[in-house]
């Protein structure tokens, strides 16, 4: 570890500030919160003096975050839509940054982050915190030791019975968020399938989206629900369940489903792989993680006893950390963010066309 402290602005000090990021704020000694900002300032105080801060560090505005001297890296938390401008803003000024899920909500936004990662050579790392989870670490080496084969095609899927998060408010305003679950928790998931696959690069997609549960009345039987302020009267014109089809170049392909209010049982997320020596899911309904396979001429199927993930958004940052301190190589590229929001932008297309779209 080198001997410099990484001087860090917080952007954003909602859901996902408090509920994730701090913790790897209060055990990394490496790194030092120099700003918190929201645009609601109560919210950047209360979130300041958990960590033993006063409001002297605080600030309503990002830009005046921006121009602090000194500062090595923002951690942007805002909704979707400013992921970009705040990003893109931040390279500009030589400061790296870090920045929640998705990328951006469209593709010509993700692009501009990455022209501007490109031309200041600072680091751009999107948060992808389902990598860090322990069976996907596990299954990451198993497949690069080549014990899966070839991976030829994937089914992920995110579903809730009920769970909108911040109905009215920011989640649910195609402007504000750029869509619905297939942007909310379609990032989680296709990117964990894709980074496992070995990136294949995508080229068509197709997909169908719907809005059935704006109304509903419903009480939410997801946590996940309690992300992002709902809002009475508010806006609700994003899809609340996405089906889609994924076309990779190298022949890959990938179902996927996500919703956040369908009538299921329950609420689970889950991936699968299948590759010609070994096929692997990981569900979270009955928290199964297994490898399907074949010895002497007999089907086998592994369990690994894995222990509980350890904070994974917490381990996604501790590396961007790493990265900048210690010159760790990244393991997020922001063409990464490109082609996930290609992805996005073609299933929303494919949607609204009725047709497969070529990316
Ligand atoms: N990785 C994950 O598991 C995960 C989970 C939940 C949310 N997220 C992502 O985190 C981001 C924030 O989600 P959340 O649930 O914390 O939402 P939130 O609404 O609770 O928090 C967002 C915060 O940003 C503030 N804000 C809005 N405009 C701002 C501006 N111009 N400048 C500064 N602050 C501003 C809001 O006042 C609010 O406090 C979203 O992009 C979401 O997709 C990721």
């Amino acid at each position: 570890m080198g001997t410099k402290k990484l001087k860090v602005g917080i952007i954003g000090c909602g859901g996902i500030f408090n509920g994730a990021h701090i913790y790897a704020y209060q055990d990394n000694k490496n790194v030092e919160i120099v700003a918190f900002c929201d645009i609601v300032l109560s919210k950047a105080v209360s979130t300041a003096k958990k960590l033993g801060f006063d409001e002297s560090i605080c600030y309503e505005n990002y830009e005046d975050v921006l121009n602090i001297e000194g500062l090595d890296a923002v951690d942007i938390c805002t909704p979707n839509y400013l992921h970009s401008i705040i990003a893109v803003a931040a390279l500009n000024k030589g400061i790296n940054v870090f920045c929640e899920k998705p990328d951006a909500v469209s593709v010509s936004e993700a692009q501009k982050m990455q022209d501007a990662a490109e031309k200041s050579g600072k680091v751009l790392m999107v948060m992808r915190n389902n990598r860090y989870n322990n069976y996907s670490k596990f299954l990451k080496k198993y497949i690069n030791d080549g014990k899966m084969g070839e991976i030829y095609t994937a089914r992920c899927a995110w579903r809730r019975r009920r769970g909108i998060p911040g109905k009215g408010g920011w989640f649910t305003t195609k402007a504000q968020s750029g869509g619905g679950p297939l942007i909310d928790l379609g990032v989680h998931m296709i990117d964990l399938c894709i980074w496992l696959m070995g990136n294949p690069k995508p080229v068509a997609v197709s997909a169908a989206t719907y809005t059935k549960f704006a109304n509903s009345e419903t009480e939410a039987d997801s946590e996940h629900a309690q992300f992002g302020e709902a809002k009475a009267d508010g806006t609700f014109d994003v899809e609340d369940l996405a089906m889609g089809f994924i076309r990779f170049d190298n022949g890959c392909t990938m179902q996927i489903e996500f919703s956040w209010a369908s009538n299921i049982e329950r609420e689970h997320n889950f991936i699968e792989l299948r590759g010609t020596k070994a096929g692997a899911s990981n569900d979270t309904a009955d928290k199964s993680f297994k490898i399907f396979t074949e010895e002497n001429g007999i089907t086998v199927d592994y369990i690994p006893n894995l222990p509980d993930s350890n904070g994974p958004h917490k381990q996604n940052l501790f590396h961007f950390f790493d990265v900048l301190l210690n010159g760790k190589e990244p393991d997020f590229v922001p063409v990464q963010g490109v082609n996930m929001v290609k992805i996005l932008e073609a299933a929303y297309k494919s949607a609204e066309l009725g047709e497969e779209v070529k990316i």
